[in-house]
């Protein structure tokens, strides 16, 4: 048979990579998933540090996922979702509805994150017209990174992945977001009242009744860096919208805090206050298999029912999968069961202690962040005294990579940020090991360079 690595490279065009040949990553053939672990063509076994994408809840094949998919297709493998139902499709929604409580009543089904941030985008921007209103702006926080689609990177904000589409996507406000380590007002992490946040009341004041939504990655934002940030901003700006402009809708993309990341199963649970309507993907289909998700508030859907536009142009081929939809259910069944969120809220205690533990030494390590079973160590020079350049990010990025997979992890890196977000079950002994081999890469990368 001819090598998998030659033909991937002569068919395939993989994503976020850059086809400049000398830019390229290794690539490695992954033959087997089980648990926590992935293992290549030459049997080398590597932990999922990054749980392929954030989407390993239970890790690679859990058993009764993998029970309930194959029961599945024996039954019902897929249904056009316009003018059919299924009671998988019907389960699951009714199962998350009722754990986001909270005046949640209806669930739209879409593919993915992008997906599930689309239709929160259009469901916001109709809601408005059903009122009668015309409001066209959305708000969403620097570094912001809502999916890859175009409604989506258009409430992005990761110069690397969306400027240059710039010219042709509809406009959005963004406000600083609570990055401490690198506060935007220069205040000190932890010595502030988030004044970072006086930009909100002027662009709201500014642009009062033309606003019709603010999207948040609540607690921590992913791709643009793992960046956690303390709930009080979320409970400080929910005040200021309250203040300025009480209608605009508060819309979370938990795509990736969803499902018992952050500890709780959804990070809004550690606020005060629930969003007006929520993003989900990647856990809710149990881990394999994609599906999205996009849940409102009664008073959202009412608008549909009783206004001019009662019609959400928006379907994809596979809504509602019954195969995923099973998984999602199976997903959902082992939460419960196991007390899955009550043993992540225990093992978060030890993934906090010991990620301080094995990294606060590392001079180039300029910080570290914690939240539930997620972790980031932010890198700088090796003298922990400048930034790296950007040409020093480049070379860090790839040799962590590369060197991970000495040590038996794959790590990848956002830049100069390494992240950590294992599966759910990950057991004490793992996240020791993880740490250890992480430890062990970036001291001998930073020892060649
Ligand atoms: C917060 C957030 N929203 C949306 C997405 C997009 O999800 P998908 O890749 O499933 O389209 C991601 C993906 O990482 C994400 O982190």
């Amino acid at each position: 048979m001819e090598n998998i690595i030659e033909l991937d490279r002569r068919y395939i065009w993989h994503p976020f990579t850059n086809l400049k040949k000398q830019d390229q990553l290794p690539l490695k053939n992954i033959v087997r998933g089980e648990g926590f672990y992935v293992y290549d063509e030459d049997g080398n076994k590597y932990m999922d540090a990054i749980g392929s994408w954030w989407s390993s809840i239970h890790g690679h094949r859990h058993p009764r996922i993998v029970k309930a998919i194959k029961e599945q297709l024996d039954i019902l493998d897929h249904i056009h979702f316009a003018g059919n139902t299924h009671k998988w499709a019907v389960e699951l929604a009714k199962r998350i509805l009722e754990i986001l409580g909270n005046g949640f009543t209806k669930a739209f089904y879409s593919d993915d994150g992008s997906t599930a941030v689309e239709v929160a985008l259009k469901i916001a921007y109709q809601y408005f017209l059903n009122k009668e209103e015309e409001r066209n702006l959305f708000i969403s926080l620097s570094g912001a990174y809502h999916g890859d689609t175009i409604g989506s990177i258009a409430l992005g904000n990761i110069d690397e992945y969306h400027k240059i589409f710039k010219p042709f996507i509809f406009k959005t406000i963004h406000i600083p977001a609570p990055y401490c380590y690198r506060c935007p007002v220069g205040k000190k992490k932890g010595n502030c009242n988030f004044e970072c946040l006086d930009n909100l009341i002027k662009v709201l004041k500014e642009n009062k009744g033309k606003i019709a939504g603010i999207f948040i990655e609540p607690l921590f934002q992913g791709a643009s860096g793992f960046i956690v940030y303390p709930k009080e901003y979320l409970e400080q700006l929910y005040n200021i919208v309250k203040d300025i402009d009480k209608d605009i809708l508060i819309i979370f993309d938990e795509v990736a805090t969803g499902f018992g990341r952050t500890g709780e199963m959804f990070a809004f649970k550690h606020l005060s206050f629930s969003p007006d309507i929520i993003a989900l993907a990647k856990g809710l289909g149990g881990g394999p298999l994609t599906i999205g998700m996009t849940c409102v508030k009664d008073f959202i859907y009412q608008t549909f029912e009783n206004g001019k536009y009662p019609y959400l142009y928006h379907g994809h081929t596979y809504t509602a999968n019954p195969i995923v939809a099973r998984s999602g259910i199976e997903s959902l069944n082992i939460f419960e069961e196991e007390n899955l969120i009550d043993k992540v809220k225990e093992k978060s205690k030890y993934f906090r202690k010991k990620i301080f533990e094995y990294f606060s030494d590392l001079k180039f390590v300029g910080d570290i962040r914690q939240i539930g079973l997620i972790g980031a160590l932010e890198l700088i020079y090796k003298d922990g005294k400048r930034d790296l350049t950007p040409e020093e990010n480049w070379i860090v990025y790839r040799e962590v990579y590369k060197t991970g997979f000495k040590y038996g992890v794959m790590l990848r890196p956002l830049w100069n940020v390494v992240y950590f977000i294992p599966y759910l079950h990950i057991t004490y002994a793992e996240i020791d090991k993880l740490f250890e081999a992480t430890r062990k890469t970036l001291i001998e990368v930073y020892s060649n360079f």
